[in-house]
């Protein structure tokens, strides 16, 4: 039988000895040219075409050996041609000459870059800004930029937040309430603050109320910003020496990041809607406190989080945060007590962004004192120059794997060489080479910066304009009915006049307002109409979205009432997302129950309401309050204290939040026994099911 030269007892261990020689220079073994020969080398029948490949395979080997033993660099092998044009974003130029490219999605996943001053670090920034955007215009790029590196760049909105003021108003998607009350375990793992958390809770109660009162007085919503927070604070009577301590450290904590600047002092502050629709640097030169950086940082990170909680997953860049020179924005945090909190809640904050299509770029000098949660997220890191000290060497080490041989080849680097790790890249290895040319010439416009934004000075929310209070309340007027949700609009007489797609779902919501989101899509001629509207209707404000376990809710807001022409029935409402659960609460028991249903009776002295309350024909009365999230929890119950009611139900968005709040007053020791016995917890999609069948 005729076999290939290259399996010939002759050839046979002479062949085995040059291919594995071969394969451990993993960079030749992926060169077109010596895959070319190894195919003829091994299966050929003429001796006198293998004695040729094996050959010049051989001299290619011999070549390498040299070049490697003339040029020592201990992150050989390097990229080969063939793998090294996987994307569209020119990254480096390799050490051989080869330029790099690399899928600019793969970014998504985080990207830190690493080096010390003057390395090039800021450069590097500006050429992936430009080729990104030039790869795909609809990115939108915000930078945090505290030394003014930026101000050159040609096509960004240039603003300085000394003369910005940031406010806590949410996304359009979630309401005020949840939006801060989930804030606030943030604020303080961020500031150290975590055993102050529940005064914090109690300062927001003041703040939140404050505002309510506010609206209800004279019609305008005032908002709702930190130093309200700050300064409710102040109410709040403390005794005890640890109590004293907490409360302390908390108003402390928040005058530093208050500082003396606006930057979170407003009645309206900067739209991040809009600013994050732009592509921006903003110049945060003035901010000179670490606590309020990186307050700062995760504050802009919140706000999109809670944006992106129900955008559908991506794997595509849709919005690039950089921060340069971050290690005060997003530094490791210390605490109140022990100097060092082990767990942060910006890499969760991260984890869902990136799903998202957010990414975040961060520069710095001190890889070591980066948030150890954003370097374990972080999957792609460029060090530039020569990075120096025993700890940030060991983060690079980690990050990059790289052997203890490679790790102090890094402190000899020059200026702009660099080393690139890129994962889910064609070349999974590193990538050693300069830092393409940037050309400074092209940005030499000089770009203004400019205060953009109408910003409302911040005044006491306890100062209420004297003369509309005094003003009658047409709202109040018992002979104008609060709207009723359940008035069924006619889209002949109401609609705008151009009817599309998005206005027939919104108007679907508004007549059916307690319907799932399910049967709103029915109510679509296909599944990818719904969709598509449902995603234009929520982008442009007149669809909430709302969640309650499996079920989805579509709740249309002010703004789709106001286009309909019809009135808003939770104008008074601290919450619209709350009220609507108030509501279709209400109206699934009025439905199918025989008992007798309020909504919002008040309670106490102090403007406290319990959102339903049931009377059965013996006249026992039950209270229902629901139960979005687990903040406020104590105060809605102390409210409840010494009241008729039997039975009192704590119905909850999903099972989770209904095990959350029985885990807390199981644990709350300070509620009187007799009260926490009335209480009964249950998620609204169970209540609703059992008492449909309680009905059937
Ligand atoms: N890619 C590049 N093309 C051309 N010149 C560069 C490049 N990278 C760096 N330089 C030169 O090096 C200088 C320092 O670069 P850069 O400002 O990016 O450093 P850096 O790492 O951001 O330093 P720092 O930590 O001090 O902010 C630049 O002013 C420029 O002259
Ligand atoms: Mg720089």
């Amino acid at each position: 039988m005729l076999i290939p030269c290259s399996q010939t007892r002759e050839h046979q261990d002479e062949w085995l000895a040059l291919e594995g020689r071969l394969r451990k220079k993993e960079r030749l073994i992926h060169d077109p040219t010596v895959q070319k020969l190894l195919k003829t080398a091994q299966g050929t029948f003429n001796e006198w075409a293998y004695k040729l490949a094996t050959e010049r395979l051989q001299l290619i080997l011999k070549i390498g050996n040299i070049n490697e033993m003339r040029q020592p660099d201990e992150f050989r092998p390097y990229c080969p041609a063939s793998l090294s044009k996987s994307g569209d974003l020119h990254l480096i130029d390799q050490m051989d000459g080869q330029q790099i490219f690399i899928n600019h999605n793969k970014l998504v996943t985080g990207l830190g870059i690493f080096g010390p001053q003057g390395a090039g670090k800021s450069y590097s920034i500006i050429d992936f800004c430009n080729k990104i955007l030039r790869i795909d215009p609809a990115i939108k790029i915000t930078i945090v930029d505290p030394k003014g590196a930026f101000s050159n760049l040609v096509s960004f909105l240039h603003s300085n937040i000394a003369y910005a003021s940031f406010d806590l108003m949410s996304p359009s998607n979630v309401s005020i309430e949840i939006f801060i009350y989930e804030l606030m375990p943030i604020l303080a793992n961020t500031l150290g603050l975590i055993y102050a958390l529940d005064m914090l809770y109690q300062a927001v109660d003041i703040a939140v109320g404050q505002r309510r009162q506010y609206m209800q007085q004279t019609g305008i919503d005032p908002g709702i910003c930190l130093k309200d927070i700050r300064e409710s604070l102040n109410l709040i009577k403390v005794s005890g020496f640890r109590k004293t301590g907490y409360h302390d450290a908390a108003t402390t904590a928040l005058s530093l990041i208050l500082g003396k600047q606006k930057l979170f002092a407003c009645r309206k502050g900067i739209s991040l809607d809009w600013l994050f629709n732009q592509n921006v640097v903003l110049n945060a030169r003035c901010l000179t406190d670490d606590m309020e950086c990186r307050f700062f940082a995760i504050y802009l990170l919140y706000w999109l989080y809670q944006q992106a909680r129900y955008i559908p997953e991506t794997n595509r860049i849709k919005h690039v945060i950089i921060i340069d020179d971050a290690s005060r924005f997003i530094g490791t945090i210390g605490n109140q007590f022990d100097g060092h909190s082990k767990t942060s809640p910006i890499g969760h904050l991260l984890a869902t962004l990136r799903s998202s299509g957010v990414c975040l770029i961060y520069a710095t000098q001190l890889p070591s004192q980066v948030d150890p949660s954003v370097l374990s997220l972080t999957r792609n890191a460029l060090v530039i120059g020569n990075i120096n000290g025993e700890d940030n060497l060991r983060v690079i080490q980690n990050m990059l794997s790289l052997s203890d041989k490679q790790k102090v080849a890094i402190p000899k680097f020059k200026q702009r060489e660099i080393l690139a790790f890129i994962s889910g890249a064609d070349w999974p290895h590193h990538m050693h080479g300069w830092t393409p040319t940037v050309n400074m010439t092209d940005y030499t416009t000089d770009n203004p910066l400019k205060p953009v934004i109408d910003i409302a000075p911040w005044h006491s929310l306890a100062d209420i304009p004297q003369q509309q209070t005094a003003k009658p309340k047409p709202s109040e007027d018992s002979s104008s009915p609060k709207p009723s949700i359940l008035t069924i609009v006619d889209h002949e007489t109401s609609a705008p006049k151009t009817f599309g797609v998005v206005d027939k779902l919104v108007l679907h919501c508004i007549n059916n307002p307690f319907v799932k989101a399910s049967d709103h899509a029915n109510h679509m001629n296909s599944d990818r109409e719904y969709d598509a509207a449902k995603n234009q209707a929520v982008q442009d404000g007149l669809l909430i979205q709302s969640a309650s376990g499996k079920s989805l809710y579509l709740i249309p807001s002010k703004l789709a009432y106001a286009k309909f022409g019809t009135s808003f029935p939770y104008e008074r409402a601290v919450s619209i997302e709350h009220s609507f659960y108030i509501q279709l609460a209400v109206h699934t028991l009025r439905r199918v129950s025989p008992l007798k249903v309020q909504a919002e009776t008040p309670v106490g002295t102090k403007g406290a309401t319990i959102d339903i309350t049931t009377t059965d024909k013996s006249g026992n009365m039950s209270a229902y309050e629901i139960t979005l999230s687990t903040s406020n929890l104590s105060s809605n119950a102390s409210k409840l204290q010494d009241t008729v009611y039997k039975k009192i139900i704590w119905l909850c968005r999903d099972a989770d939040t209904a095990k959350a709040v029985k885990a807390y007053f199981n644990k709350l020791q300070n509620l009187p026994l007799e009260l926490v016995a009335k209480f009964e917890y249950i998620h609204f999609s169970k209540w609703l099911s059992q008492i449909e069948k309680r009905k059937g």
